[in-house]
């Protein structure tokens, strides 16, 4: 560590190079860059746009709607593409089965980007097993309703390798089972797709901000109870570093850490600690705060959203799922 450096006041006045844009510009520490962005869409049935009422500006996307989407984001810059699905009642079941079915709306959905654009884009897919049972839950309940560990891997695996068949690229887990990130790595290379990655959403703590997503795949209605038995008590920081350390040593490509903006801490921890590209996921209720300050009047949204977008970076963090992506995208272009 080199010996810091200071002389006093006023040979130091730290105001000299804040006091032009261009001097601003030349010492800047962090800057933003649409390649940092991915963007999570939502994706429904259907032949229209529907608003998703608790976030302003999203919509879910019919499937003839995403080839449009992927052609904006790659104008923008935009790396990367998050596919949520939003299973309808029927196809719903106490074992969410509909996650493995070949033809199911997440696989539609990475066909329509994919024959459309081809590797121009990146698509990242959400294994868990939420959007599909029909009590809200990433799992397998047991009869006491308590979430069980290795069956629901067992279904995670079969739920990634059909992912990864119909032409996914990262495959996240986001289900927080102990053990699945091993088990879905070995798959991937038996079934011949070494290739995908997996970006494990290895730090997801129990959040509340995650109400407008649970409406936007229309499981936040049908959810009883909470998911503290499997994600993260906001409390834990050290059980993080845990958590991301087991799950590079069963093959991570990258890590993420969820929400954002309440755990920069967790995000600066890993990126000094571990060698990979660690994400931060600026969630539903994160976006829907942004918005709803702009809408009273209480910030400027643009503003708002720059400044946290660069708080990010500056915790370390190598990019950030945001459903502002093409906005950021537009202001940092
Ligand atoms: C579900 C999942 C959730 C999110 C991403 N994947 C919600 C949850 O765990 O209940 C939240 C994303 C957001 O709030 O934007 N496995």
């Amino acid at each position: 560590m080199a010996m810091p450096v200071h002389s006093a006041y006023p040979a130091t006045r730290l105001r000299r190079t804040r006091s032009a844009a261009w001097s601003r510009d030349m010492v800047r520490e962090n800057r933003l860059h649409p390649s940092d962005l991915i963007w999570p869409l939502f994706i429904a049935n259907g032949d229209t746009q529907e608003p998703v009422a608790s976030l302003p500006g999203v919509s879910r996307i019919p499937l003839s709607g995403l080839a449009d989407k992927a052609k904006e984001a790659i104008d923008l810059g935009i790396p990367c593409l998050a596919l949520f699905p939003h299973t309808p009642p029927g196809r719903r079941n106490e074992d969410g089965g509909e996650a493995a079915n070949p033809d199911n709306l997440m696989c539609g959905g990475i066909r329509a980007i994919k024959d459309a654009v081809g590797d121009a884009i990146g698509v990242l897919t959400d294994v868990a097993l939420d959007p599909y049972t029909s009590h809200g839950q990433d799992g397998l309940l047991d009869e006491a309703g308590y979430v069980v560990n290795d069956a629901t891997v067992d279904a995670l695996v079969g739920q990634a390798l059909n992912q990864a068949a119909a032409g996914s690229d990262i495959v996240a887990p986001s289900d927080m089972m102990d053990g699945r990130i091993g088990a879905i790595r070995e798959a991937l290379e038996q079934e011949g797709h070494a290739n995908v990655q997996i970006m494990a959403y290895a730090a997801k703590y129990a959040s509340a901000f995650y109400g407008p997503f649970r409406d936007a795949v229309g499981s936040g209605g049908l959810l009883k109870g909470d998911k503290t038995s499997y994600q993260m008590d906001p409390a834990n920081a050290s059980e993080a570093m845990r958590e991301i350390a087991l799950d590079i040593a069963e093959g991570a490509d990258g890590v993420m850490v969820k929400p954002g903006l309440p755990y920069l801490d967790i995000v600066r921890m890993a990126a000094d600690r571990f060698e990979l590209p660690v994400y931060a996921y600026m969630v539903s209720g994160e976006y829907a705060m942004i918005e709803a300050m702009a809408a009273v009047g209480a910030g400027n949204r643009d503003a708002l959203l720059l400044e946290i977008l660069t708080g990010f970076k500056r915790a370390g963090a190598s990019g950030v799922l945001t459903y502002h992506a093409p906005v950021a995208a537009k202001l940092i272009g």
